[in-house]
């Protein structure tokens, strides 16, 4: 089954200096349970592309489907629901809120969702990834980097979206730590979660079963240009 399919995405940003094309006539298609990496040069695309399918950023031309939904021409409202349902995302900064314990932060998803129960499930999502319980009190300024990172997959892994989105997830690790996140991840995608990460990183593509490469705004997932 299909999760994610594009179809000759354009998007181009316009800017006072001119125009830029940062997603050019992208076709991909990804099934469910895959695990992917995207690499690429800077600024050729890969978190343009991330936020397409992400429901954060929608496309100049082309068609795009989510979970087997057509998002093209939705309000804010739909993509913010499809975000909340469908999707999980990880980032390299980890995004998490300082005022928030680890907890806390974890069961913030579920409680803009009204699901039942998240305090409990928000004390096993953080046994699942690996964090010692005695941490979850811990506001993300005591945690270690690694530590946080696990907290934002645990808050990513929240809602039980079908597909987790990471945009170098591992940019601010040490090669160690970022080892362990993407064994997490690795993991993660055993259990059935379709997974598509941002990584400059051969090792951390290495996780992964197929890449795909973008250069400036193409793609090319087989080793063929389209
Ligand atoms: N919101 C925006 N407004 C204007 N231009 C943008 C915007 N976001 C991205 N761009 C431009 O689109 C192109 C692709 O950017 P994108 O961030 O997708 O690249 P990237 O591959 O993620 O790069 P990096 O590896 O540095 O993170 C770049 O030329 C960038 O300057
Ligand atoms: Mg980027």
């Amino acid at each position: 089954m299909k999760v994610v399919e594009l179809v000759e995405v354009t998007k181009v940003y316009e800017l006072p200096r001119g125009s830029v094309k940062a997603l050019d006539n992208v076709t991909a298609s990804i099934e469910a349970g895959e695990f992917i990496s995207v690499m690429g040069p800077s600024g050729s695309g890969k978190t343009t592309f991330l936020n397409i399918i992400g429901c954060l950023d929608t496309p100049t031309g082309g068609t795009v489907e989510v979970g087997g939904e057509n998002i093209n021409g939705l309000d804010d409202e739909a993509l913010t629901k499809i975000r909340r349902d469908k999707i999980g995302f990880v980032f390299q900064q980890f995004n998490l809120i300082a005022t928030l314990t680890a907890l806390e932060n974890i069961e913030y998803p579920m409680i803009l969702k009204g699901v039942n129960g998240h305090e409990e499930k928000s004390k096993e999502l953080v046994s699942s990834v690996g964090l010692d319980e005695e941490l979850g009190d811990n506001k993300p300024n005591e945690l270690s980097g690694g530590e946080q990172q696990r907290v934002a997959i645990a808050r990513a892994l929240a809602n039980d979206p079908d597909i987790i989105l990471a945009d170098e997830p591992t940019g601010n690790l040490d090669s160690k730590t970022s080892r362990d996140i993407m064994q997490l991840l690795k993991e993660t995608n055993e259990r059935g979660k379709t997974i598509i990460i941002v990584t400059h990183d051969p090792q951390v593509a290495s996780y992964t079963k197929r890449t795909f490469r973008l250069v400036d705004g193409r793609i090319d997932s087989d080793g063929v240009f389209l």
